[in-house]
């Protein structure tokens, strides 16, 4: 009888219960997830991702800013690892699938290539990377970042949350929750990286294609501005003698929308966070701190209209005091043409259909991809929702891409 291939031993039931199952950490009343980074829920995450691991004899290890690393080993000790994943942590009305799907993809892989007994040349690996969303502590893609060497440890330890809780404080108790996690050094070279995620856009499910061939990511800048002003009395207080920071910091969004107006539709322009200080009816605001992403795929675009962007706050401030900090701050990029290849591949053998397409959300990929040959599997997501706690995805597409994630594992582990 002809052994099974890797892609028929990728089972579809599996995967979709890990996927209820993980959900069920963080639950949300509207069948969503908050799993923020470095929460006792993150915690308990990934203590559940490592029990499944360890029952089927994979290796844990934990880096220095907690991203954790499963491994089944390969026949050659000294060959570099084949490594895939993604993320757990969630936004704070989070979905089930953004993240967890690359990180049990990865699982379902390995367990596949354990039914199978294969022995691949590479060890194979998954990881969890800490702090993808960066909703909690930014910069989001913390952990790859620090992995790579885009960001030094010792600045992301630092960076607080919005209780004031430092990264560094928040992290050992984390890692606590994975106590035979061995530790792993930052940085550890790899053969290649791969990662599957739901699109989080409706490109796939409008086209009624199944894989996405990721070719690169789009760009993205995220700032943080603080206006400042005096509080006054509402009812009293002329307009001429007031220094009002929420009115300074409408007129900067004001302006900034205008200038990122775009007939094509290209041009991501968010503003997702304000605070308002004392935020009372009746009392003139006398700090406003509000958050901008910007991304863009051309990165003209993106150096163009992100530098313009501190001098029209300072040109709306009116003389108030303003600050313009740059908190993230990414190029678009290219995946390795090699590694898109066998993904195209894999996907043309297993009889799927396929687009190329550019991701427009962020992924630890970038990262990966500066240290190693990288590249991303996409597969729909319902009505493309995503960072939503409806967000949805079927357990075929899901159990497509992880066939096709398994293939190109096994190809490269071999290699
Ligand atoms: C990651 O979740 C992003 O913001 O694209
Ligand atoms: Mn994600
Ligand atoms: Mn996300």
């Amino acid at each position: 009888m002809p052994q099974k291939s890797i892609a028929d031993a990728v089972r579809e039931d599996r995967l979709w219960q890990r996927h209820v199952d993980l959900a069920k950490i963080g639950a949300t009343p509207k069948g969503g997830v908050n799993r923020q980074a470095l929460t006792p829920a993150d915690g308990k995450g990934r203590a559940l991702v490592t029990s499944w691991a360890e029952v089927r004899g994979f290796t844990t290890a934990v880096d220095a800013i907690g991203n954790l690393f499963f491994r089944r080993a390969g026949s050659d000790p000294d060959a570099l690892p084949v490594v895939c994943g993604s993320h757990i942590d969630t936004q704070p009305t989070g979905g089930r699938f953004d993240g967890t799907y690359g990180v049990l993809a990865g699982l379902e892989a390995l367990e596949a290539a354990a039914d199978l007994n294969l022995v691949t040349k590479r060890p194979l690996e998954f990881v969890a990377w800490m702090n993808e969303e960066g909703s909690r502590f930014q910069p989001a893609t913390m952990g790859s970042s620090v992995y790579s060497g885009a960001n030094t440890l010792d600045a992301m330890l630092a960076v607080t949350d919005g209780d004031g809780v430092t990264v560094g404080e928040a992290l050992p108790a984390t890692i606590a929750a994975t106590p035979r996690a061995a530790p792993r050094e930052l940085g550890a070279p790899m053969a290649a990286y791969l990662e599957a995620h739901i699109e989080q856009g409706p490109r796939l499910e409008n086209a009624r294609k199944t894989v996405g061939i990721v070719t690169g990511i789009q760009g993205c800048r995220w700032f943080t501005i603080e206006v400042l002003g005096d509080e006054a009395h509402a009812g009293t207080t002329p307009l001429a003698a007031r220094k009002d920071a929420l009115r300074r910091a409408l007129n900067m969004i004001a302006a900034i929308q205008d200038i990122m107006a775009d007939d094509t539709d290209t041009v991501r322009f968010t503003v997702g966070r304000m605070e308002v200080f004392p935020n009372s009816p009746n009392t003139v605001p006398s700090r406003v701190l509000f958050t901008i992403d910007f991304r863009h795929p051309d990165l003209a675009v993106l150096t163009d209209l992100g530098d313009r962007i501190a001098a029209i706050c300072e040109a709306k401030a009116g003389g108030q005091p303003v600050t313009v900090r740059e908190t993230y701050k990414v190029p678009p990029t290219t995946f390795d043409a090699r590694i898109v290849g066998h993904v195209r591949e894999a996907t043309r053998r297993l009889d799927l259909s396929m687009m190329d397409i550019v991701s427009g959300a962020l992924h630890d990929a970038k990262y990966m991809n500066d240290i190693c040959p990288s590249a991303m599997i996409f597969v729909p997501c319902e009505k493309g929702i995503s960072h939503n706690e409806i967000e949805n995805a079927t357990p075929e597409d899901l159990a497509a891409g992880a066939r096709v994630l398994a293939e190109v594992l096994i190809a490269l582990a071999n290699e």
